[in-house]
C-alpha cells in the first residue's frame, strides 16, 4: 500500500525543493533515497543559478528525448553524451585508484565494447579482414597490486582501424575485425599482432555532435586501444592505452586520457622484424596493467 506523503501546497518558489525531498523521503531503500536527494538538490540549484528559461528548458528536453532516440543496438548516444561532458571519467576515477588518490589504469568502457569477441590463441592476428596500416605487436603483463603476475585473466581487446573506424561502424571490415579475447599465461602475458590504430572522431549526427558544434569543440579522440581484464576476485579493469605521438593527446573530446594510459608505442625503421615479411617501419607496445581485488563484473555492452 502506498503512503501518501503530504508535500504541502506550493507557496513559494521556495517550497519546491523542499516538497519533493518530502516526497521521496520515505523511499524503503536508503540508497536510492541518498542519491535522488542529492539529484534533485543539485538539480534544482543548476536551475537557480543559470535561471533557466522555457525556452532552454524545452531544448534540454527534446536534447534527453532525441539521446533515447538517437540509440540503438550499434550506437549508445547516452554513454557518448556522458563522455563528452566528463562524466564518464569522473565517476571513473571516483570508482577506481582509491578514489583519485593514487594512479589507475582504469578508464572509461566507451560506446563500442561488444560481448563475444572471438577467442585468440596469444601472439595471434586479431586482423580480421585485409586492414591496410604500420603493423603493431602488442605485449602485456598483468599483475595485481604487489606485482604479482595474475595467470587465466580473460582480456578482451577492440580498437579502431588506422583509418579510425570500429568494424561495427565499416562495411568494408570483417565482423568482429580489430577484436580478440586472450587469456593471460602462467606468467600473467598475454600478446597480440595487430596494426597501429588511428584517432577518430565520435558519432556527430545526433544531439552531441550539435552540442559539440554549438561549443567548437572538435570531435576527436586520440588513438587508442581498449582492454577490459576479467577475472574473479579483482575488480574488472576496463582501460584504454593511447598512442602516444597523437595530435589529439591533450583534448581528447571525451576526456578518456590520463597519464598513466599513455602508451610507449615505439616506432622501429631498422632491425630485425619480430615476424617474417614485416616492413618498415612497424611497431611495438609493452604495457603492465595492474588489477586491484574486488569484485568480477562485467559492464553491460553499450551495443550488441
Ligand atoms: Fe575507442
Amino acid at each position: 500500500m502506498l503512503k501518501r506523503v503530504s508535500n504541502g501546497i506550493i507557496e513559494r518558489l521556495e517550497d519546491v525543493t523542499p516538497a519533493v525531498q518530502r516526497a521521496m523521503s520515505d523511499s524503503g531503500n536508503a540508497r536510492l533515497r541518498t542519491v535522488m536527494d542529492a539529484f534533485v538538490r543539485h538539480m534544482h540549484a543548476f536551475a537557480r543559478e543559470v535561471n533557466l528559461t522555457e525556452p532552454e528548458y524545452d531544448l534540454a528536453i527534446d536534447f534527453l528525448n532525441r539521446i533515447g532516440q538517437t540509440t540503438n543496438d550499434s550506437h549508445n548516444e547516452a554513454i557518448l553524451f556522458a563522455d563528452a561532458i566528463g562524466f564518464s571519467t569522473l565517476v571513473c576515477l571516483l570508482n577506481n585508484g582509491n578514489a583519485g588518490a593514487t594512479e589507475t589504469a582504469a578508464a572509461l568502457l566507451g560506446p563500442f565494447w561488444r560481448a563475444n569477441s572471438p577467442r585468440t590463441e596469444n601472439g595471434g592476428f586479431i586482423v580480421r579482414s585485409p586492414t591496410p596500416g604500420a603493423e603493431l605487436f602488442v605485449t602485456c603483463e598483468v599483475v595485481d597490486v604487489r606485482g604479482k603476475p595474475l595467470a587465466g585473466v580473460d582480456v578482451d581487446v577492440w580498437q579502431s582501424s588506422p583509418v579510425g573506424l570500429y568494424e561495427n561502424q565499416d562495411d568494408t571490415q570483417a565482423d568482429m575485425n580489430l577484436r580478440g579475447k586472450f587469456t593471460t599465461d602462467a606468467a600473467g602475458r598475454f600478446s597480440f599482432r595487430s596494426v597501429k590504430p588511428a584517432g577518430y572522431p565520435v558519432p556527430t549526427d545526433g544531439p552531441v555532435g550539435e552540442l559539440l558544434r554549438a561549443q567548437n569543440r572538435h570531435p576527436y579522440r586520440p588513438a587508442h586501444i581498449h582492454f577490459l581484464a576479467f577475472k574473479p576476485g579483482h575488480k574488472t579493469l576496463v582501460t584504454q592505452v593511447f598512442v602516444d605521438d597523437d595530435e589529439h593527446l591533450e583534448s581528447d573530446v571525451v576526456f578518456g586520457v590520463t597519464r598513466a594510459l599513455v602508451g610507449d608505442y615505439r616506432r622501429h625503421d631498422h632491425g630485425e622484424p619480430p615476424a617474417a615479411g614485416i616492413r618498415a617501419p612497424w611497431y611495438t607496445l609493452n604495457y603492465r596493467f595492474v588489477m586491484e581485488a574486488g569484485e568480477a563484473i562485467l559492464p553491460k555492452p553499450p551495443i550488441k
